[in-house]
C-alpha cells in the first residue's frame, strides 16, 4: 500500500546559473556526485516503495529530462502540470490519482531537490511514519533541528514532553519573519519543517475538502477521469484555474491532525551554493570543488563549480561563489549570495533566458 508523489517542478533558481527554468536544480549533478538530485531521490524511494508506485509531479516541459534520467519510469507514472500552481494542487492531484488506483493507499510526499545523509536512518523514520498513519488519520511531517532563525522554512511548534518518536504539533508556522523566527529559537520546542510528508490519500483529501474546498471543488469534477485518457484534456481545461499556494500555507497550518516526528538524519534543502559546501569536501584551504579542478595561491573559502571539469586557477581569491556553465561564467562573493535571483533576473532582461 506504499506510494509516493515526488515533487519536480520547482526552478531552484538560487542555484542560477547551474540552476534554471530550462534545466533545474533537481535534473543536474549540482553536486558532482554521479547524479542528479531527482536520480538520488527515486532511487533512495524505491528501497521502501515498489518504484511503480512512485509518482513524479512536474511541469511538462521535464517530462523527457525525466524519461531520460530515470528510465524504468513508465509514462503513467509522470504526472504533467499545464502550468506551475505551487504545491498544494499538485499534491492534490497526486493524491486523487493515487486514491483512484488503490483507497488504501499510504503516501510520502517527498521533494527532489533535497540532500539527505544516511539513508538507512531516513528509510526507518519514513517506516515508522507510514506505521503511524496507518493506524490513525494524521497529517505527519518530519522536523529538523533549527540552528539558526532561517525564514525561508516552516516552523513546527510541538509538546516537548512527548516521549514517542511521534508528537503531535502544536502550531504550524510557514515562513515566520525573523522576529517570529529568532523567538521560535529561544523557546526551543520548535523545529523545521523538512517538506517530507506522510498521511493516508484518503485523509489528505478529507483535509483538502475541508480546508480548501475550492481547490477540491476544481478536481472533484474529474473524478471519473483519473488516470484514463481524458485526465490530460481536463487538467489542460482546469488546472490553472486552482490557486497558486503552497500546501504548508494552505493545509498544514490549518489543519488538526499534524504530528512530526523529529529526525535524526543529516538533511538540507540545498537552498543556495553555501548550503552545498557544508556538505562537501573541501580542500585544506575550505575550498570546495564541483566538476572541477584547482591550481590556487592564497585562495580559501571558494565554492568553485564547473561546467566541465575545467582546471580554475586562482590567486588571491577568497570567500567567491565561481560558476561557469555553459554560457555564463558567475563571480559573485559569498556574502552577496542572496542577490543571484536578481542578477539572473537582470542578465534575463538583457541577454534573454540564460
Ligand atoms: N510538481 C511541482 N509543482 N512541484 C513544485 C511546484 C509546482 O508547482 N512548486 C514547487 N515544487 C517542488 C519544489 O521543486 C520542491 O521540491 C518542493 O516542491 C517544495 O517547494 P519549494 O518552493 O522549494 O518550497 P520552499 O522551500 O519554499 O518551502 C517548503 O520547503 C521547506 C523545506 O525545504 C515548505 O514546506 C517549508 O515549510 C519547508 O521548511
Ligand atoms: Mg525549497
Amino acid at each position: 500500500n506504499y506510494y509516493a508523489i515526488v515533487m519536480a517542478g520547482g526552478v531552484g533558481s538560487r542555484f542560477w546559473p547551474s540552476s534554471k527554468a530550462s534545466n533545474p536544480k533537481q535534473f543536474i549533478d549540482i553536486l558532482g556526485v554521479g547524479e542528479t538530485l531527482f536520480q538520488t531521490t527515486f532511487n533512495r524511494l524505491s528501497t521502501l516503495i515498489p518504484s511503480e508506485n512512485i509518482y513524479i509531479l512536474t511541469n511538462k516541459k521535464y517530462v523527457e529530462m525525466i524519461k531520460d534520467q530515470v528510465p524504468q519510469i513508465k509514462d503513467e507514472q509522470i504526472v504533467p502540470e499545464p502550468e506551475m500552481r505551487n504545491t498544494a494542487p499538485s499534491i492534490l492531484l497526486g493524491a486523487l490519482k493515487i486514491f483512484a488506483k488503490n483507497p488504501d493507499a499510504l503516501t510520502i510526499v517527498a521533494p527532489s531537490d533535497h540532500w539527505i545523509k544516511d539513508e538507512a536512518v531516513f528509510l526507518e523514520t519514513i517506516q515508522s511514519a507510514f506505521d503511524g498513519v496507518e493506524k490513525d488519520d494524521r497529517l505527519i511531517t518530519l522536523g529538523i533541528e533549527p540552528t539558526f532563525p532561517n525564514t525561508g522554512y516552516g516552523y513546527i511548534k510541538y509538546d516537548k514532553s512527548e516521549k514517542n518518536s511521534l508528537k503531535k504539533v502544536e502550531e504550524f508556522t510557514e515562513k515566520p519573519n525573523l522576529k517570529k523566527a529568532e523567538k521560535f529559537l529561544e523557546a526551543g520546542n520548535y523545529v523545521w519543517n523538512a517538506g517530507i510528508f506522510v498521511w493516508s490519500a484518503r485523509f489528505i483529501i478529507e483535509n483538502f475538502k475541508k480546508h480548501m474546498p475550492e481547490m477540491y471543488g476544481i478536481f472533484e469534477k474529474g473524478e471519473k477521469l483519473w488516470n484514463t485518457a481524458s485526465e490530460k484534456d481536463f487538467l489542460e481545461k482546469n488546472y490553472s484555474r486552482a490557486s497558486n499556494i503552497s500546501i504548508d500555507y494552505g493545509i498544514m497550518e490549518k489543519a488538526d491532525s499534524v504530528y512530526v516526528i523529529p529526525v535524526d538524519f543529516k538533511w538540507s534543502d540545498l537552498g543556495a551554493w553555501s548550503s552545498v559546501q557544508s556538505e562537501l569536501p573541501s580542500d585544506e584551504k575550505g575550498n570546495t570543488l564541483i566538476n572541477a579542478r584547482l591550481h590556487s595561491h592564497d585562495a580559501s573559502n571558494n565554492i568553485i563549480s564547473s561546467y566541465n571539469k575545467k582546471i580554475v586557477v586562482l590567486k588571491g581569491i577568497s570567500d567567491y561563489i565561481i560558476v561557469e556553465d555553459k554560457d555564463v561564467l558567475m563571480i559573485v562573493p559569498k556574502s552577496e549570495e542572496q542577490e543571484i535571483k536578481k542578477l539572473r533576473e537582470e542578465v534575463m532582461k538583457e541577454f534573454g533566458d540564460q
